[in-house]
């Protein structure tokens, strides 16, 4: 019911040219796979040329960030008038984000607004940290950021949201949630909190992803579970024999 969607976060790697050269190969080889839906989000500086090398294909493009206004005097921002027509996604409130940025559930859920009045649909990511993990804090903290994110959204414009599940204490580290236990983390906090904003139908009918330290070894234990629809990749999407593994652990 749910189109699985893999998408791979490149975060601050790839120049322009390597962006190219690693949107081809991953182009040539899922080409003919329709029933994963597939993202690539490389950084701002190499959106317009990923958007070349992917055209005409089934691959989705994404930004890493954007700010809420049209334009102005911001130096250094990205707005959504910029990334409308060039993208389809935008990932919103990624962890690194809130941890080195300073951004908040508010600042997120202006974000998200911002991109669904241009027609970008966000890729929202909650997750808790290790502390909170260890102190039995994980769904109240992910419930609290659903809440926050998807404050005042009708339910048409949230039915547009990708969430994804990244437990912070993963990311990076090698060490992955127990598909199990990420299961039941989206189904309680996520699609509950979803549940109780909206209802039932709409909670069961947005993705989730899962997301920290996904591989080619492991991907296909996340996607046997019910309520995982994807991954949000991080390393593993920098090389195409690995991105592609989990496009295809994924069908
Ligand atoms: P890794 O796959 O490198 O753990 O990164 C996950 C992530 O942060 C994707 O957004």
């Amino acid at each position: 019911m749910r189109t699985p969607i893999i998408a791979g976060n490149w975060k601050m790697h790839k120049t322009a040219a390597e962006a190219v050269l690693l949107a081809r190969e991953i182009r040539e080889a899922v080409i003919n796979i329709d029933k994963v839906e597939t993202v690539l989000c490389p950084p701002f500086t190499a959106l317009g040329a990923v958007e070349g090398a992917i055209a005409d294909s089934n691959i989705g493009l994404g930004a890493q960030n954007l700010y809420w206004e049209e334009q102005g005097a911001y130096t250094g921002e990205v707005s959504p008038l910029m990334l409308a027509g060039l993208c389809d996604y935008v990932i919103i409130g990624h962890s690194e984000r809130r941890q080195y940025f300073g951004e908040t559930d508010e600042t997120v859920n202006k974000k998200i607004k911002a991109a669904l009045a241009h027609d970008l649909k966000p890729i929202v990511c909650v997750g808790e940290n290790l502390a909170q993990n260890e102190a039995g804090e994980t769904n109240s903290f992910v419930g609290s950021q659903i809440k926050g994110a998807f404050a005042g959204l009708s339910a048409d414009d949230a039915s547009k949201i990708v969430v994804a599940y990244e437990p912070i204490w993963a990311i990076g580290t090698g060490r992955t949630a127990e598909p199990e236990g990420a299961n039941e983390i989206i189904a309680t906090s996520i699609r509950g909190t979803l549940t109780e904003l909206y209802s039932d139908e709409l909670a069961q009918k947005i993705r989730v992803q899962y997301g920290g330290s996904v591989k080619p070894s492991n991907v296909e234990s996340f996607m046997a579970q019910p309520d995982i629809d994807g991954a949000l990749v991080g390393g593993a999407s920098l090389k195409s024999d690995s991105f592609v593994a989990l496009v295809k652990g994924a069908l």
